[in-house]
C-alpha cells in the first residue's frame, strides 16, 4: 500500500491566548519547548512507516509555531521529511528578520501569517498581540528572506466591524500582495471567553454575514484572486496544497498534542494534554470511518472547491430528491460523472450540501 503524502505537525505554544480560539494551545512554557520537539520527533519515528517515501506537503500549525524557541523550531524542521510544500503558520509579532531567514534556511517554502484584521479597534476585540504595522513588518521580513509564497489569514464578522471596516481590511490585505488569502467568518466556539462575552452579538449580526461573505468574494476575485475554496483565494494556481489534500479526501498523518490523523478509514486524535503527550502517552481517540461516512465527507469537502467533484464511488451519499431540488434552484449542476455547486450554491455552502446528502 502506498504511503501518506501529507504530514501535519502541531506546535501548541502561544504568547498569549486569544479569547475566540479553541485550538489546543499552551501559553509560554519556554522550558518545555525542547522536550516537546523531542516528543514530536519520537512520534514521527514511531509513525514513519505510515509516510510515503516522498512526502508532498508538510504543515506546521498551532498554536503559534513561530513562538517556539527558534533553535528548537529549526531542529524540528531539519528533522522532518523534505516536501514540495512546507508551510509554517506565523503570528506577525513573532516574525523578526532572524526568524524569517531561519525558516527559509530550514527549507520552509510558504508562510501563513495570521493578520485577522488591519483595524486596531477590531484587533483589540479579538485580543490580538499584533498591530497592523506588525503585520506589514512581518510581511516585509518574510519577503526580504526570499519567500515568494505568503498567505494572510483574515477574520470577518468581528463585533463592531462595519462594511467600511471590512472593505478597508480587504484593501489593506490586497495592497500587501499575498499569493494566498484565507478569510474566515468569526465563529463562536463553545466555552471560549469570547463566546461568553460576544456570543449574543454574533447571533444578532448573523444575517448580515451573507453580505459580508459576498463582499469578500467579489473584492478578492475583482483583484484577480481565484476563489478556489469556500474561504480560500489564491493567485494563479498557488492553492494551499496541504489543505487541498484534506479537501480532496487524502489521508494525512498528524503528529503532536491534540493532532488528528486520517489513515485508511480510521480517524484518530492524540491526547490534548501536553504533559501526557510529552511523556509519549498518546491516549488516542479512535473513530472508524465507514464507507458511508467517508462518502459524505468527500461530498461536504469536495463541494467547497471550485472544481467539479467526481461522483464515482460516492454517488450513494446523495439524495436524488434533494439533488433535483438544488439543481432546479440553480444551486448545483451535474453531468454524468461530476457534481459542482454554482456560484450561488457556493455562497450558501453548507445549507446546500446538507440538502444534497442522504
Ligand atoms: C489556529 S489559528 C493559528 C494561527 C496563529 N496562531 C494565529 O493566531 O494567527 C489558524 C487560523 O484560524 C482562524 N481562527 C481561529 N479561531 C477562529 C474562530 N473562532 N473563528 C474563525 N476563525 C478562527 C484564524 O484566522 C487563524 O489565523
Ligand atoms: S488564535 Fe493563534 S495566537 Fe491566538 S490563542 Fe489561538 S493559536 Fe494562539
Amino acid at each position: 500500500m502506498s504511503g501518506v503524502e501529507h504530514l501535519y505537525v502541531h506546535l501548541p505554544f502561544c504568547g498569549h491566548r486569544c479569547g475566540y480560539c479553541d485550538f489546543v494551545t499552551a501559553v509560554g512554557r519556554p522550558e518545555q519547548h525542547a522536550a516537546y520537539v523531542d516528543a514530536l520527533l519520537h512520534e514521527l519515528e514511531v509513525e514513519r512507516g505510515v509516510l510515503a517515501n516522498e512526502v508532498e506537503t508538510v504543515f506546521l500549525g498551532g498554536g503559534t509555531p513561530t513562538f517556539t524557541a527558534i533553535a528548537e523550531l529549526v531542529r524540528l524542521l531539519e528533522a522532518l521529511p523534505a516536501a514540495d510544500e512546507v508551510t509554517v503558520e506565523a503570528n506577525p509579532e513573532t516574525v523578526t528578520p532572524e526568524l524569517a531567514r531561519a525558516l527559509r534556511g530550514a527549507g520552509v517554502t510558504r508562510v501563513s501569517l495570521g493578520a485577522q484584521s488591519f483595524r486596531p479597534h477590531l484587533l483589540d476585540v479579538l485580543e490580538r498581540g499584533a498591530q497592523p504595522e506588525d503585520v506589514r513588518r512581518a510581511f516585509a521580513h518574510l519577503r526580504d528572506a526570499g519567500f515568494d509564497n505568503l498567505s494572510l489569514d483574515l477574520i470577518y464578522g468581528i463585533p463592531g466591524q462595519t462594511v467600511a471596516d471590512l472593505e478597508a481590511d480587504l484593501a489593506d490585505a490586497i495592497e500587501l500582495g499575498p499569493e494566498h488569502l484565507s478569510c474566515y467568518e468569526l465563529e463562536a466556539k463553545p466555552g471560549t471567553r469570547f463566546t461568553h462575552a460576544w456570543g449574543d452579538e454574533l447571533a444578532r449580526q448573523a444575517d448580515a454575514m451573507e453580505d459580508y461573505f459576498e463582499r469578500v468574494v467579489s473584492t478578492l476575485t475583482g483583484a484577480g484572486y481565484r476563489w478556489y475554496e469556500t474561504a480560500n483565494f489564491c493567485r494563479g494556481d498557488l492553492r494551499a496544497r496541504h489543505n487541498l489534500g484534506y479537501w480532496l479526501g487524502h489521508d494525512y498523518l498528524g503528529i503532536g498534542v491534540g493532532a488528528v490523523s486520517t489513515l485508511r478509514g480510521e480517524r484518530r486524535r492524540n491526547t490534548p494534554k501536553l504533559a501526557r503527550y510529552i511523556r509519549g502517552d498518546y491516549d488516542r481517540e479512535l473513530e472508524l470511518l465507514d464507507d458511508e461516512t467517508r462518502a459524505k465527507e468527500r461530498v461536504m469537502l469536495g463541494l467547497r472547491l471550485d472544481e467539479p467533484l467526481p461522483l464515482a464511488g460516492i454517488r450513494h451519499a446523495l439524495d436524488p430528491v434533494g439533488l433535483a431540488r438544488v439543481e432546479q434552484l440553480g444551486l448545483a449542476e451535474q453531468d454524468e460523472e461530476t457534481l459542482a455547486l454554482t456560484a450561488r450554491g457556493r455562497f450558501l455552502g453548507g445549507a446546500v450540501t446538507a440538502e444534497l446528502l442522504n
